[in-house]
């Protein structure tokens, strides 16, 4: 959710704590701040809002000086977003300064035992702990204080430490939170995403839970949870910067839009080897794949609609059942799960704290594990035992687009690859779906040749305070994405209904003028989706049908259309899926909303 990003070299830290920031700022954005070691010293400047406000209150970085630094954007957990809450947080004395991600659960026990002792804070926050323990517990020796805090310490932590008595040194310390070291040419990073380090160096080091490494800008060195030396080996992360840019499009969201026929094709081509599906070393084989009774999809959000879609398409193809969960309720449910079930765990970050924790879950109970992940070496890319990553490049705007996307595609590999196994399709059915895939990405870019029809739409019902999503099969799974988009940028208010349970109900919302988009990609239901569609006119209510070509004579019975290019019925939510996202997008624009950061919202949930 907060970013953290920390630099030990010989450039003035400042100017490069900022652009980190920056590049962090969808992480979660009310508030931001530095602080900079300059022979002893340590400087801090913090400010509410933008990273704009810290880089006014910076002179655009030239102050404060020094070469040593940490820098931190906020999303409010404890304490309202001010100044005084804001990070780096720095010990009474003014010996540490601490930039968090994460939460402190037994913080308020930790203040109060520090407050009977004399210790004075200054903010509402959790964090603020860390850097009066390590006051407290410092003796001359940093490595020991941090060590005592990390054992007085629980709940999630990732943190960047200075030392006054060490200008030349940053810490970090982690525990069920990202953080990655970077390491460049005579200066070295800390970040909590590596897009925040990525103009300066490729390569990283994952610190593990428990760890902790020391940077200078010379050299890094890690230690265990014992304060013995460790050895880590660096990995090379191959995104370009370009890609966490905006590269001249108004938004990240809408770049992203446009980079989906790339996005999976990169998640689906170097899959498909001739007439055989190859998921990287993921061992599918027949007495594996026999052995599974029920799959488990597990994710939130986007994820978990993804997961949706793809227990449509694998109970189709494959006949197994499948459970699709969301992460935050799995955790809590008991689940019934076993080394008979195998549980796929969706999440584009590869940290959302839900998700990981569903992971751990399934895992204790015998269950193998698939995570479908973007970010490389993330927390649950580390620790599931198998995994297909999404090849969808740096996300950056907080709705995922080309994340969720990918995960359909990446699913529907996943359910090709099992049924092909256990024989429950067709060769010649296989080798069409193959086909159909790695056409897709074509297809994305016919649908948004039509881009400035979806745009007219959303500009006439940009106004509206309510919109309903309706589908039957998996066009009401690709409805639940659709919904979700609008709201969370646009804030209209919208829901998504399987089109058949509308008159259970629901219908009495539908008056004069009520939007309506309905999802009309499955032949097969289509004389079913006509009823809801009449149904919902006769009470006033006005549909933009969302069809496929085979479905176009419905037309004749919507207020308005828009046609996806023709695809098998099977794989149309991804199509769909686009043209939501364009037609959430723009209504977002017409209302003036902040498309990338929409409030309240973080990137990345690395809170339960
Ligand atoms: C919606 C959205 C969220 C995420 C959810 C899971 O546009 O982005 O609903 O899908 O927070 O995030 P990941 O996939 O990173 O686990």
């Amino acid at each position: 959710m907060c970013g953290i990003i920390g630099y030990s070299g010989g450039k003035q830290a400042a100017p490069i704590l900022l652009k980190g920031l920056e590049r962090l700022e969808y992480r979660g954005y009310d508030s931001s701040g530095i602080a900079v070691t300059d022979g002893g010293a340590i400087s801090v400047v913090k400010a509410v809002g933008k990273i704009k406000a810290l880089d006014e209150k910076t002179n655009g970085g030239k102050t404060p000086h020094g070469t040593v630094g940490i820098g931190h954007t906020r999303w409010a957990t404890h304490g309202v977003p001010s100044d005084v809450n804001s990070h780096p947080h720095v010990s009474q004395n003014g010996m540490f300064a601490v930039v968090h991600n994460g939460i402190i659960e037994n913080f308020a026990e930790l203040k109060a035992e520090l407050i009977a002792q004399g210790v004075k804070f200054a903010s509402d926050t959790d964090s603020e702990v860390i850097a009066q323990l390590l006051q407290y517990y410092y003796e001359g020796d940093e490595l020991d204080a941090i060590l005592t805090v990390m054992r007085r310490i629980s709940g999630s932590y990732a943190v960047g430490i200075l030392c006054a008595d060490y200008p030349d040194v940053i810490y970090a310390i982690r525990k069920d939170n990202p953080l990655v070291v970077g390491l460049g040419a005579n200066e070295n990073f800390i970040a909590s995403d590596f897009a925040a380090a990525l103009e300066h160096t490729h390569d990283f080091v994952q610190l593990g839970d428990g760890e902790i490494a020391k940077l200078t800008a010379h050299a890094v060195t890690f230690y265990d949870g014992d304060g013995k030396p460790l050895k880590k080996t660096p990995y090379r992360v191959d995104w370009d910067i370009s890609q966490a840019e905006k590269g001249g499009y108004p938004h990240f969201m809408l770049k992203e839009i446009y980079e989906q026929p790339r996005a999976i094709t990169a998640t689906v081509r170097p899959r498909v080897k001739g007439n055989q599906i190859v998921l990287d070393k993921i061992a599918f084989d027949a007495k594996n794949v026999n052995r599974i009774e029920k799959i488990d999809i597990v994710g939130c959000g986007s994820a978990y609609h993804a997961g949706i879609v793809g227990k449509a398409f694998i109970e189709k193809y494959c006949r197994i059942r499948v459970n699709c969960e969301l992460a935050s309720e799995y955790v809590y449910s008991d689940p019934i799960t076993d080394n008979r079930t195998l549980t796929v765990i969706i999440s584009q970050s590869g940290e959302t704290a839900d998700t990981l924790a569903a992971l751990r879950l399934a895992k204790k109970r015998g269950s193998h594990t698939i995570a479908i992940v973007n970010v490389v070496e993330s927390a649950i890319a580390r620790e599931a035992d198998d995994v297909l990553y999404t090849y969808a490049g740096p996300e950056i705007a907080v709705a995922t687009t080309k994340g969720y996307t990918t995960q359909v595609a990446a699913l529907y590999l996943v359910g090709l690859k099992i049924a092909k196994i256990k024989h429950t399709v067709s060769d010649a059915r296989y080798s069409e779906m193959l086909k159909e895939l790695t056409e897709l990405p074509d297809k994305i870019t016919r649908a948004l040749a039509d881009i400035e029809q979806i745009k007219n739409y959303a500009d006439e019902y940009a106004a509206h305070k309510c919109v309903f999503f309706i589908g039957r099969g998996t066009d009401y799974a690709a409805s639940l994405e659709g919904a979700l988009k609008l709201k969370e940028i646009s804030y209209i208010h919208a829901e998504a209904y399987a089109a058949g349970e509308l008159k259970h109900g629901t219908i009495s919302l539908i008056e004069n003028g009520t939007i309506t988009l309905a999802l009309v990609t499955q032949s097969a239901l289509y004389s079913k989706m006509l009823s809801n569609i009449k149904a919902v006119q006769s009470r006033g209510g006005t549909v933009l049908s969302v069809a496929s070509p085979k479905n176009e004579q419905i037309r004749e019975n919507s207020d308005g259309l828009l046609l996806i290019p023709d695809c098998d019925d099977d794989l149309t939510p991804i199509l769909t899926a686009v043209v939501l996202q364009v037609f959430a997008y723009y209504v977002a624009a017409a209302r003036g909303c902040d498309i990338d950061k929409p409030r309240n919202l973080a990137k990345s949930v690395t809170v339960e």
